[in-house]
């Protein structure tokens, strides 16, 4: 079987380019997001571990800046999720970590890649498992989890450089309440539980124990080709769902950054 014909098997959840010219249809887009982020242009010599890491997308653009060896977390079972059951849309079910593992390893080979995928959940790194890394990559998955700051504390256990967390946040909150630490709780019928507003995610990561050194605003992570059709008969009764469907095809995931070190202990 070739390549395009394997890349069309399976969901993809990033876009990426391949050799031959191919490209995965992937539901986000994230090409263009590095260079909206402070993504370090050179992690030489450094370990580095991506949290969360679907198809690979991040795993790979750390190798590309010359990590020395990359982790690439990933849970291959929906068992493992802390995502609610299925909601209406299932779309979390057709884009589940299964899929992605094989997306993952077909994008791998076909980029030569050495980035070791490691199944293991976020709550359960600790130095003991996997060591220590200089650089961590934390991208839209909070949002996922029904204990953020938990994760976040493992994270911290782990980290002994820098931390990025590129995470969706609330556009309205950020705006109605900027000074003010908030989230708003989906959690019943979505796969998202706490989507916090800008100060809200920075609050996140000073609950567990890291040191904010430099943070964005809020940018978008574009929706890609595989982003699912909206159905807007079916939508129509959640008119909220239905305007994030269509803000998220138009602009994409609402999202802020930003660079995290562990706090020294008692500071946090
Ligand atoms: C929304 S995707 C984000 C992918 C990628 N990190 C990015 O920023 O482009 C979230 C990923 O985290 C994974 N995930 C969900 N719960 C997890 C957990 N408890 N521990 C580790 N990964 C998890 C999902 O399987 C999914 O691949």
């Amino acid at each position: 079987v070739n390549l395009a014909e394997r890349v069309a098997r399976v969901n993809w959840y990033h876009t990426m380019e391949l050799p031959g010219g191919i490209v995965t249809p992937g539901r986000y887009d994230t090409r263009a997001v590095p260079r909206r982020l402070p993504f370090p242009a050179s992690l030489t010599g450094m370990r580095c571990l991506d949290v969360g890491t679907a198809d690979g997308f991040w795993a790979f653009e750390m190798e590309r800046r010359d990590a020395h060896e990359v982790v690439a977390l990933e849970v291959s079972h929906a068992g493992s999720w802390d995502w609610p059951a299925p909601g209406p849309s299932g779309t979390h079910r057709r884009n589940g970590p299964d899929n992605a593992e094989r997306a993952f390893s077909i994008a791998a080979e076909a980029l030569r890649a050495r980035a070791r995928p490691v199944e293991m959940t976020v709550y359960d790194l600790s130095p003991g498992r996997v060591g220590q890394f200089d650089f961590v990559f934390v991208g839209s998955l909070l949002l996922h989890l029904r204990d953020p700051v938990g994760a976040l504390t493992a994270i911290r256990s782990v980290t002994r450089g820098e931390l990025l967390s590129a995470d969706s946040v609330s556009i309205w909150m950020s705006l109605a309440a900027p000074r003010f630490a908030a989230a708003s709780l989906r959690a019943v019928g979505d796969p998202t539980w706490w989507t916090p507003n800008v100060a809200g995610h920075r609050r996140l990561l000073r609950a567990a124990g890291f040191e904010v050194i430099e943070g964005g605003g809020i940018f978008f992570i574009p929706a890609g080709a595989g982003y699912e059709r909206i159905r807007f008969q079916r939508e129509a009764l959640h008119p909220h769902r239905l305007a994030l469907r269509i803000g998220m095809k138009l602009l994409g995931a609402p999202s802020t950054w930003a660079r995290a070190i562990p706090a020294p202990s008692g500071t946090a």
